[in-house]
C-alpha cells in the first residue's frame, strides 16, 4: 500500500507535501518523491529509501514558506507491488512531453498490455512499473480531448484493477485531479486550500472537513471548489463530513517507538473498546441496534475472514464464539477464503476482521459473501475505510490510530470486540450459564488493570531479549484458547526482527517439529491455569529432554516441582483461560520489540512491510 497526497492552496507545497507524506510513511516506505508546479515549470524529485532521503535531495528554498509560487503538488511513499525500489520506480511518474506528472496507489492489472500499445505509439518507459503506463495513456488521450475529466473518463475506460490516481498538469496550473476504485480517496477540505490524500491522517493537521471519494469517482479540485463525477460522467454531490481528529494524531509521547507505545496504550484501549458496551456484569451487552440485532440472530454458523495478526484475532474469537454460544466458527486466510467458493447463505454471519480496513483480500473476500447473500460484519479499527463502508455491520474498536506496522494494540482491542460479540451473542441465544457470562463480563472488566500489571515485566523482558535476540530460529507453543497466541508471537518476531519464528500447538510439536530442537532453538511455551496446564508441563519437558531451553509465560502458580523444567519464567496475572490471551500477548509483543531494538532493527518500519497491504 501507497502513500498518495496532492495539495492546492495558498502554502508552500512542498512542506505540507512532506509533513503529509511523513503521516503515511507507515504505509510504505520503499521510496518516496514529490512533483510541483513552479510559474510554467513542473518540478519532479524523487528517491529511493525512506522518506529523509528525499527531503535532503530538495533545495532549501522549497521549504520557504513565504515568497513563493509553488502552490499544487503531489507526493508519494511506496510500497513496491511492480519494479524494485530504486530511483527510477519511485513516484510521480511523468508524461513523455513533461507535462502530466502523476501518482497511485493500487495495481494496475493489464499494464503489460498498456505498455505494449503506448510503446508502439512512441511512449518511452523509464521504469517497469505499472503505474507509468497510465501517466503515458492520459498523456495519450489528451492528445485528442482537451477536457482533462474527459480523458480520466476515457482512462478509467482503459484501466484493469484497484487504484487510486493523483494528477497534476501544467497545462491546468490550478487544478488538482483524482480518481478512485477500489483504493482510498480523501478530499480534504481547508480555506482556501484543498487536499487529496490515501487516508485521513495525512489531513487532520489543515483541516477537519473530509469527503470520501467513493468508487469509480473522478474529482477536480480548483479555486472553485470541488466537482466529483463518476466514470460515466455523471455529476456526483460530494458528502462533506466533519471528523475529529483527535485520536487520529500521530506522535510517539517521549517513547522510542510507535510500537511501544502502542503496547503501553493497551489498557487505556480497552477501556474504549468496553466503554458504552460494557455497562454492567448485570447487565445484557449492548453491540447493535433493533434492527441489526433481529438480523444477527438469525444466523446458523460464523465464518471470521482475515490477515495476519487479524486472522490471529480471529481464531481467539472462533474458540469463545463456539464454547459460550455452540454454533460452527470457522477462521480463514481472507487470500484462501475468497478462492474456494465457500458455502455462505442468508444465515452466516462473515466476520470480516481489518485493523486498517483496507486490506484488498479482506475486502475482495467481504465482497463476495455480500454477493452470497451473508450477513457481513466489520470488525475495524478505521470506522471510515472501504470494509466499514461495505459491510452490513460494523464494531469499530476503538483502538486510535495505529502506526507502527507491527500491530499490538488492534490486537488486543479485536479480540475485547470478540469477547463482547461471543457473550452477546451467548445472552440473545439463552446459550451458557448466567453466570458463566458474568463472571466473564467481571474478568473483561478487570482486563485494563492486569494488563497494566503484565506491562510491569517489560525490564524483566528486555533482559530476555538480549539472551535470547541472537538465535537464528525460535518456537512457540501453546494450546487451545492460547495457540492463536502463539502464532502472533511468532508473526511479531518475524516481522520486525527478521528472525524466523513458529507458532504451534504444543500437541503439534511431538508429530514432527521436536526433531528440530536442540539448544540453539529455544521455545517460548505459554502456560494458563486450566484444564490444558498439565499436558503443557509435559509438552514443556519434552522439549527440554531434547536440550532446548525452554521459557514459561506463566499465569497462575507454577508447581515447584516442575520449575526446573524452564531456563527463564514470566509470571503474568491469573485470569479465566478463557480471556487469557489479552495478557499472555503481551510479554510476547514485547520480546519481539526488545529483540528487535536489541539488534538495531527499524521496529516501526520493517523492511518489505507496509501498514496495509491493499494489494492482493
Ligand atoms: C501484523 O503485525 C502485520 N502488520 C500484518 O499481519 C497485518 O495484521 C495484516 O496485514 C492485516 O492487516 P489489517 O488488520 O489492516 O487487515
Amino acid at each position: 500500500m501507497c502513500g498518495i497526497v496532492g495539495y492546492l492552496g495558498k502554502k508552500s507545497v512542498v512542506p505540507v507535501i512532506l509533513e503529509s507524506l511523513q503521516t503515511l510513511e507507515y504505509r510504505g516506505y520503499d521510496s518516496a518523491g514529490v512533483a510541483f508546479l513552479e510559474q510554467d515549470c513542473l518540478n519532479v524529485y524523487k528517491a529511493s529509501g525512506k522518506l529523509n532521503n528525499l527531503r535532503s535531495r530538495l533545495p532549501v528554498e522549497l521549504f520557504q514558506k513565504n515568497g513563493h509560487s509553488r502552490h499544487l503538488g503531489i507526493g508519494h511513499t511506496r510500497w513496491a507491488t511492480h519494479g524494485a525500489p530504486n530511483d527510477e520506480t519511485p513516484h510521480p511518474h511523468v508524461s513523455c512531453d513533461g507535462n502530466i506528472a502523476l501518482i497511485h496507489n493500487g495495481i494496475v492489472e493489464n499494464f503489460g498490455e498498456l505498455r505494449e500499445e503506448l510503446t508502439r505509439k512512441g511512449h518511452i518507459f523509464h521504469s517497469k512499473t505499472d503505474t507509468e503506463c497510465v501517466v503515458h495513456l492520459i498523456e495519450d488521450l489528451a492528445k485528442t480531448e482537451t477536457d482533462f475529466l474527459k480523458v480520466l473518463q476515457q482512462v478509467t475506460r482503459r484501466l484493469v484493477g484497484a487504484y487510486a490516481l493523483v494528477i497534476i498538469d501544467k497545462r491546468h496550473p490550478d487544478k488538482l485531479y483524482g480518481v478512485r476504485n477500489h483504493a482510498p480517496l480523501v478530499v480534504g477540505i481547508g480555506d482556501d486550500e484543498l487536499f487529496l490524500g490515501s487516508d485521513v491522517v495525512a489531513l487532520v493537521e489543515h483541516t477537519n472537513q473530509v469527503s470520501y471519494l467513493q468508487n469509480e469517482e473522478i474529482v477536480e479540485l480548483s479555486p472553485e471548489g470541488v466537482k466529483v463525477i463518476n466514470f460515466n460522467g455523471q455529476p456526483v454531490e460530494p458528502l462533506v463530513e466533519k471528523i475529529s481528529t483527535g485520536n487520529l494524531a500521530v506522535d510517539k509521547k517521549g517513547f522510542k517507538h510507535f510500537m511501544l507505545k502502542e503496547i503501553y496504550e493497551q489498557p487505556d484501549v480497552l477501556r474504549n473498546s468496553l466503554s458504552m458496551r460494557l455497562l454492567s456484569p448485570e447487565e445484557p451487552i449492548q453491540l447493535f441496534d433493533e434492527a441489526a440485532d433481529a438480523k444477527i440472530n438469525e444466523i446458523e454458523r460464523v465464518y471470521v475472514v482475515a490477515c495476519g495478526t487479524s486472522y490471529n484475532a480471529g481464531l481467539v474469537g472462533r474458540y469463545f464464539i463456539e464454547e459460550l454460544v455452540r454454533i460452527p466458527v470457522e477462521v480463514e486466510a481472507a487470500g484462501e477464503f475468497r478462492y474456494r467458493n465457500p458455502l455462505v447463505d442468508e444465515k452466516t454471519l462473515v466476520i470480516g476482521i481489518s485493523q486498517s480496513g483496507e486490506t484488498a483480500d479482506t475486502i475482495t473476500a467481504l465482497r463476495q459473501c455480500v454477493n452470497k447473500g451473508a450477513k457481513v460484519l466489520a470488525i475495524t479499527n478505521r470506522e471510515d475505510s472501504t470494509i466499514a463502508r461495505e459491510s452490513h455491520f460494523v464494531l469499530p474498536v476503538r483502538a486510535g490510530i495505529e502506526v507502527s506496522v507491527c500491530a499490538t494494540k488492534s490486537f488486543a482491542a479485536q479480540v475485547t470486540v470478540l469477547y463482547l460479540l461471543g457473550i452477546y451473542l451467548a445472552e440473545r441465544r439463552q446459550q451458557s450459564s448466567p453466570e458463566l457470562l458474568k463472571s466473564l463480563k467481571v474478568g473483561l472488566q478487570r482486563l485494563p488493570v492486569l494488563v497494566e500489571n503484565v506491562l510491569h515485566t517489560s525490564e524483566e523482558i528486555q533482559t530476555l531479549a538480549k539472551k535470547y535476540g541472537n538465535v537464528r530460529d525460535l518456537i512457540f507453543i501453546a494450546r487451545g484458547i492460547n495457540y492463536p497466541v502463539a502464532l502472533e508471537g511468532a508473526l511479531k518476531l518475524k516481522e520486525i526482527s527478521y528472525i524466523h519464528a513458529e507458532g504451534y500447538s504444543a500437541s503439534e510439536l511431538k508429530h514432527g517439529p521436536i526433531a528440530m530442537l536442540d539448544p540453539s532453538i529455544p521455545v517460548i511455551a505459554i502456560l494458563t491455569d486450566g484444564i490444558v496446564y498439565d499436558k503443557m508441563i509435559s509438552n514443556c519437558q519434552e522439549a527440554k529432554a531434547r536440550d532446548a531451553q525452554v521459557i514459561a509465560v506463566n499465569s497462575g502458580p507454577m508447581p515447584e516441582d516442575v520449575r526446573d523444567t524452564f531456563e527463564d519464567a514470566v509470571f503474568i496475572p491469573q485470569l479465566e483461560e478463557m480471556l487469557s490471551p489479552i495478557l499472555t500477548v503481551i510479554p510476547l509483543q514485547l520480546l519481539a520489540y526488545h529483540i528487535a531494538e536489541y539488534l538495531g532493527k527499524d521496529v516501526d518500519q520493517p523492511r518489505n512491510l507496509a501498514k496495509s497491504v491493499t494489494v492482493e
